[in-house]
C-alpha cells in the first residue's frame, strides 16, 4: 500500500514536472483574433492589445498563460464615420507620465480613410482612455514610437507620401503627444526583393534599442503571401533620423515563414518581469497562402540574447514547444 502511494505520488510530480502549469506556455497566446500583437509589460501585469475592427481592446493577466483567457476590456469604441472603422493595429506607450494608444482606424465603406489616430489615457495602460484626435490627414496605418535621446519623439507609420507603394514614414510627435509637427519624411521604401512579394509594402514599423543601437522592426511585403516578414533598419547614430540616408536595411528578413506559421510580421517587443529579457510578439497564419485577416494568431518567444548583447530572432516556434514564462 505504502509503495502504491508512493508510486502513484511519483507519477504525479513526474506528470507536473513534465507538464508544468502556472510558469511556462505554449504558442498561440491569442487565436483567432490575435493580429498585430502590441505586448507591454508594466506595473506587474503583461498587457496584449487588440481589436474586432471597430473597437480596441486591451487585455492583461500576471502570466502570459494568462492573457489566453483574460477579459479582453475594450477601451474604446465609436459610431463617428470618419474613424469608425477598419481599426487595426492599437498600440499604447508611455509618454511623459501617461499611457497612450496610438492606432488605425478610418470609415466602414473602403480602407481609403485610414489615419491615425490617438486615446489619451491616465498612469496604467487599464485606466480609462478619452480620444484626443485625429494625428495625420493623409493615408496612414500602423504608428508607433520612435525616440531618440537628442531628437526628441517620433510617430512612424506606414504611408504613401509621394511615393508608389506603402513605405515607413516619420514625424515629430508633438509635447503633448497628441499632435504631429513639421515635415514627414520618408525613411525606408520597399525595393528590395524580399519586400516585393505580393506587391511592395514596408509597414508595421516598432523600435527596437538594444546594444546602443536604435533600429526599426518592420513588416516587408504583401500579408496575403507567406512572404510577408519581418525586416530591420539600423540608425547611423547620429545623422537626422529624419533622412532616409540615416538608416541602412538589413539584406533579407529576420523572422519569416517555419514551423506551419506563415507570413511571419507585425510584431512587437516587451521585457520580462525583471527587465533581463527581451520577448518578441508576432502574428502568423497557418494558412500556406498567408493571410491579412482575423485567423492570424498571436505568437509569442523570447528574443535570442547573443554573448555581444546583440539579439537573435531565431525560428518562428512550434506550436508543441513549451516556453517558460519571462522571469
Ligand atoms: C487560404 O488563403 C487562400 C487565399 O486567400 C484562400 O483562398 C483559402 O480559402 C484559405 N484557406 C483556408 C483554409 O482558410
Amino acid at each position: 500500500m505504502v509503495k502504491f502511494i508512493s508510486s502513484a505520488i511519483k507519477a504525479i510530480l513526474c506528470l507536473s514536472a513534465s507538464f508544468p502549469l502556472a510558469s511556462a506556455f505554449t504558442n498561440p497566446v491569442r487565436n483567432p483574433g490575435g493580429s498585430d500583437p502590441w505586448m507591454v509589460y508594466s506595473g506587474g501585469y503583461y498587457y496584449l492589445m487588440s481589436t474586432t475592427w471597430t473597437d480596441v481592446q486591451i487585455a492583461r493577466s500576471e502570466t502570459v498563460d494568462g492573457l489566453k483567457t483574460a477579459e479582453k476590456k475594450v477601451v474604446y469604441t465609436t459610431t463617428e464615420a470618419s474613424h469608425c472603422c477598419n481599426v487595426w493595429a492599437p498600440e499604447v506607450h508611455y509618454l511623459g507620465d501617461k499611457w497612450y494608444i496610438y492606432y488605425t482606424a478610418g470609415n466602414a465603406d473602403n480602407l481609403d480613410g485610414q489615419n491615425m489616430h490617438v486615446l489619451a489615457g491616465g498612469s496604467t495602460p487599464y485606466d480609462d482612455y478619452t480620444y484626443a484626435g485625429q494625428l495625420t490627414n493623409a493615408w496612414a496605418i500602423d504608428g508607433s514610437v520612435l525616440r531618440f535621446n537628442d531628437w526628441g519623439n517620433f510617430l512612424m507609420f506606414s504611408c504613401f507620401h509621394g511615393v508608389d507603394y506603402q513605405s515607413i514614414c516619420l514625424q515629430q510627435l508633438g509635447d503633448d503627444f497628441v499632435s504631429l509637427t513639421g515635415d514627414i519624411t520618408v525613411i525606408s521604401e520597399p525595393t528590395e526583393e524580399f519586400e516585393t512579394h505580393g506587391t511592395p509594402v514596408n509597414e508595421g514599423p516598432v523600435a527596437l534599442y538594444v546594444n546602443g543601437a536604435t533600429q526599426i522592426v518592420y513588416s516587408a511585403s504583401y500579408c496575403w503571401t507567406p512572404y510577408y516578414c519581418l525586416g530591420l533598419l539600423t540608425w547611423d547614430g547620429s545623422s537626422d533620423p529624419r533622412q532616409a540616408s540615416a538608416w541602412s536595411k538589413h539584406d533579407g528578413c529576420l523572422l519569416s515563414s517555419a514551423n506551419g506559421n506563415y507570413g511571419t510580421g507585425h510584431n512587437s517587443f516587451f521585457q520580462s518581469a525583471d527587465g533581463s529579457e527581451t520577448w518578441i510578439a508576432y502574428h502568423a497564419t497557418s494558412n500556406s497562402s498567408g493571410a491579412c485577416d482575423d485567423s492570424r494568431y498571436t505568437m509569442v518567444q523570447p528574443m535570442i540574447a547573443n554573448s555581444d548583447g546583440s539579439l537573435s530572432f531565431g525560428e518562428a516556434a512550434t506550436w508543441e514547444e513549451v516556453f517558460e514564462e519571462p522571469s
